[in-house]
């Protein structure tokens, strides 16, 4: 098993990405943390785990506290005795349009920011001593193509995971001569909440021949339109290159965002 013995946390552990990600780590034979500030989502996530005969635990938390952080990392400790792989899975939605750039309310951009950036950045300091120490890590963080590709729409939704990409890239430098990998992922599109209840719920007010789509139908609009394959992404997908990236198979591969997401972005 590529994972036999590692220890992960994985961060939005009870969201549709995050627990793709913890069935394919238990498959291989890591043992997870799954964190989520939905304390109940999580624990189905360690549950679906269970039932697959893999091992996982779930943890309540607001990653965008240093208190609630720390005690994330401690939980770690005392559950799995290492951490060898973060994956920050977490993140939210944009909750308006911000086109025009006016309406963009300052409230929106912090708490973007706060919560698809600030958090990441908690919860890798939270790490890197003991992955500097063990001589052994791998950080995986969950960017997205709205990082690579402008959206007048949505900027400060492409400009949080604009700046986790660079995050990405600066800690993998500071941290590569200590054997710790640092990468990001892109994915396009997933049919997640974020979808559901966040920007399909806000881009049927964008067209007038969206006005009375419901957000599934515009989400499979969008996806026919960009993708040049033409279908969106599963969490398993992204699950498996997760576990590349978690494994030693990619011991050489650092400060890189791998775009997952039907071939919309292409450079
Ligand atoms: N779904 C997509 O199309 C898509 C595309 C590109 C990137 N992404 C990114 O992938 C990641 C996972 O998204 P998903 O589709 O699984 O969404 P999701 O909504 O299913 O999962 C996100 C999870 O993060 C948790 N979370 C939010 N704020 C938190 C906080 N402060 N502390 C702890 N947990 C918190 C939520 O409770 C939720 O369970 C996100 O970073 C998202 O931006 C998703």
């Amino acid at each position: 098993m590529r994972l036999e013995g590692r220890g992960a946390i994985i961060t939005g552990g009870g969201g549709d990405i995050g627990r793709g990600i913890a069935r394919c780590f238990a498959k291989e034979g890591a043992r997870s943390l799954l964190v989520d500030l939905r304390e109940e989502a999580a624990k189905k996530g360690a549950e679906e785990v269970a039932a697959a005969g893999g091992e996982a635990f779930a943890i309540g938390a607001d990653l965008t506290k240093e208190d609630e952080v720390e005690k994330v990392f401690a939980e770690a400790i005392n559950r799995l005795g290492q951490v060898d792989i973060l994956v920050n899975a977490h993140g939210r939605a944009s909750r308006m349009f911000a086109n025009p750039l006016e309406r963009l309310t300052l409230e929106e951009w912090n708490d973007m920011m706060t919560v698809n950036l600030t958090s990441v950045f908690l919860m890798t300091r939270a790490v890197v001593a003991h992955m500097r120490e063990r001589k052994y890590g791998k950080i995986i963080n969950l960017a997205s193509l709205a990082g690579r590709r402008a959206n007048e729409n949505l900027p400060h939704y492409s400009a949080s995971k604009a700046a986790l990409i660079s995050f990405t890239q600066s800690i993998a430098k500071e941290m590569a001569p200590y054997d710790v990998n640092v990468n990001a992922i892109n994915p396009g599109f997933l049919f997640s909440p974020i979808w559901e209840f966040g920007h399909g719920v806000l881009m049927s007010t964008q067209k007038e021949e969206w006005k009375d789509l419901s957000s599934r139908e515009i989400y499979d609009q969008i996806v026919k339109s960009l993708a040049p394959l033409g279908h969106d992404q599963t969490p398993e997908e992204i699950g498996m290159l997760a576990v590349y990236l978690g494994s030693d198979e990619s011991r050489s591969m650092t400060g890189q965002s791998l775009s997952l997401d039907g071939g919309v972005w292409m450079l």
